[in-house]
């Protein structure tokens, strides 16, 4: 496996970092997660703008332009096998001593850029649905970062598979839903698709702007808006995204079923809008 790692490609064995990288003592960087289809970016150009505004949002200079990023990336691609990879890429506000503020002459930012295989979830999964359990939103106030510091997500999303299921589904104040500890989270009811708005307590996850895109295009319903704590239980449906795990149906929240437990007509009618945009935008020419 070949990764990228500040201006050369390399063997992963042979990529290392220094312990007094920000990343590792501070956890002080940002992140992206690509899908790669048929050996092309998914929504590239929607990935670098929010790795920009990650960025902007930690005061970290991008040390390269999106063309730059982008010949890095698609060189990534061309170095590993693999029709359809998922590309992992890092940056951290470099190697300094250690000093909560920024190192002053600023550093270079560490960038590392890896591809592993892309397994979206299996047809039995689609069929049946996951499981998710709620707990209590307690991450900082500026969840639209994609930061490197994840160990609250972490910490949740433990709970969820020490439940035996696949994700949990964040509340705030007790009051309502933001996503999931590693996706965004649609609650489906009367028809109608509900999305949480992006704001500073969720990430805006690509997958979520694709979904809703479709919906606008297929005159499916849908609103954007709070969603209460209660409206998970009362659901049709709810539906789980993200780049790694496309739409995926949720059927049971805290061991009750949603709706009628089995994956629902909306969720049929995302799913298949989503595999086809999929082909139609990366068919090879
Ligand atoms: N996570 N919310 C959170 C907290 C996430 O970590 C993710 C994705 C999403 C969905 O965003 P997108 O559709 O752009 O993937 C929402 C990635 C896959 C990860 O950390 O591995």
């Amino acid at each position: 496996m070949s990764v990228y790692l500040n201006g050369k490609f390399m063997p992963i064995e042979e990529a290392y970092v220094p312990v007094l990288d920000r990343g590792f003592i501070f956890g002080d960087g940002v992140y992206e997660v690509i899908p790669v289809y048929s050996r092309q970016a998914f929504r590239l150009a929607e990935h670098l703008k929010r790795l920009q505004a990650s960025l902007d949002g930690i005061r970290l200079p991008n040390p390269h332009t999106a063309a730059e990023c982008t010949k890095l990336i698609n060189e990534l691609i061309e170095r590993n096998a693999g029709d359809d990879q998922y590309l992992y890429l890092h940056i951290t506000r470099g190697v300094a001593r250690r000093d909560h503020a920024f190192p002053q002459p600023a550093v270079a930012p560490t960038v590392f850029m890896m591809s592993s295989p892309l397994s979206t979830p299996a047809s039995a999964l689609l069929a049946s649905g996951v499981s998710a359990v709620t707990a209590t939103d307690n991450r900082w106030l500026r969840c639209d970062i994609k930061a490197i510091s994840l160990l609250p997500n972490v910490m949740l999303r433990q709970l969820a598979v020490d439940a035996g299921c696949a994700e949990t589904i964040l509340i705030r104040d007790d009051q309502f839903m933001t996503e999931g500890a590693a996706s965004n989270i649609f609650v489906v009811k009367n028809g109608s698709l509900l999305a949480p708005p992006k704001d500073n307590l969720m990430l805006p996850g690509i997958t979520y702007d694709v979904v809703l895109e479709l919906a606008a295009a297929n005159q499916i319903p849908f609103q954007v808006r709070r969603i209460a704590r209660q409206e998970i239980f009362t659901a049709d449906e709810l539906l789980l995204t993200s780049s790694t795990k496309e739409v995926l149906p949720i059927t049971s929240v805290d061991g009750k079923a949603v709706g009628n437990g089995k994956p629902g007509p909306m969720f049929a009618r995302l799913n298949s809008l989503y595999q086809n945009f999929k082909r139609d935008v990366m068919r090879q020419p």
